[in-house]
């Protein structure tokens, strides 16, 4: 049985060996599907043994979804794009890195939640890790514009120079966002809600527009805090990151099986545990 895992540090919360395994029953195809700890100074060489003792295929995720992408021979389109990978694909010559991430959400968003990208007006607050998987595929979904925001605003700037679409992405700053107008998507790729500082993020109602769809790519406790925000401004449809999650899985098995699963179920069966 072939060998698959998620990388991470931590990574025994992750919900990627359930949904796997589900993915696995349903499909019939059998894969051996765990979790791997593995502290940043000890990446590459806990893929390298991971790849000795027959790993075929890896999720990755925080915070080695950069330094992933440095350690491989070679990148999809999007994870170039993106500068991160949260999909490694093992090759004879060396591990070949995609993100499944965007497509993921952009997944979620079109077919779960019925939305149609095509023409909307996004803000997407966070130009971390997360911000960068995702960018790619809402270009690629066709929205009009791309605002970008980040409390450290070389990042903004260096997240919107490598998606390289100046005529559509547009960095910005968070002492301006009293002058932005209001948006048709506001997605948080911030990691704020994993933090215990309490602080928030300065964001005023008047981003959100009638209709106004929020995201956050956290689920559970993590995505409370500002969705409770979004909900208070009167936005429309407040989504988190689980059913992001669920697709993004979906993206990755395909990659490594050829065959996309059904995520329903499985999805269904977490949002059960997470509503
Ligand atoms: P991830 O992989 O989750 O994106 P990351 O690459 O460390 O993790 O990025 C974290 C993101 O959350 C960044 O956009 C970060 O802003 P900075 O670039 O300024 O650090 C943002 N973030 C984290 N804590 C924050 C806070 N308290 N206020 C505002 N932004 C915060």
């Amino acid at each position: 049985v072939p060998r698959f895992a998620v990388i991470g540090h931590p990574v025994s919360h992750s919900l990627s060996p359930r949904i796997h395994a589900a993915f696995s029953h349903q499909t019939g195809i059998a894969m051996d599907y765990g979790t791997l700890d593995a502290a940043p100074t000890d990446l590459a060489a806990a893929l390298e043994r991971f790849h000795r003792d027959g790993g075929a295929g890896a999720n990755v995720t925080m915070p080695h979804k950069r330094a992933a992408a440095a350690l491989c021979e070679s990148l999809a389109d999007r994870a170039e794009r993106s500068g991160v990978v949260n999909t490694l694909v093992r090759t004879a010559t060396g591990w070949r890195g995609d993100n499944t991430d965007g497509l993921g959400l952009v997944r979620d968003l079109t077919d779960r939640h019925s939305q149609d990208l095509r023409g909307r007006r996004v803000l997407l607050i966070g130009a971390g890790g997360a911000a960068h998987g995702v960018a790619p595929a809402l270009l690629d979904a066709g929205i009009a514009d791309l605002f970008i925001v980040n409390r450290t605003e070389s990042r903004t700037d260096a997240l919107a120079d490598a998606l390289g679409e100046p005529a559509r992405v547009h960095p910005r700053y968070f002492r301006d966002l009293d002058t932005l107008g209001s948006f048709d998507l506001i997605i948080n790729a911030t990691s704020i809600g994993h933090d215990a500082d309490g602080s928030e993020l300065p964001l005023p109602g008047s981003l959100i527009r009638r209709r106004c769809d929020v995201v956050d790519l956290a689920y559970g406790e993590a995505a409370i805090g500002f969705l409770a925000w979004a909900r208070a401004s009167g936005a429309d449809r407040l989504i988190d990151g689980l059913g992001m999650l669920v697709e993004q899985a979906a993206e990755s098995f395909e990659l490594w099986h050829g065959v996309h699963p059904d995520t329903d179920a499985i999805h269904d069966e977490l949002r059960a545990e997470h509503p």
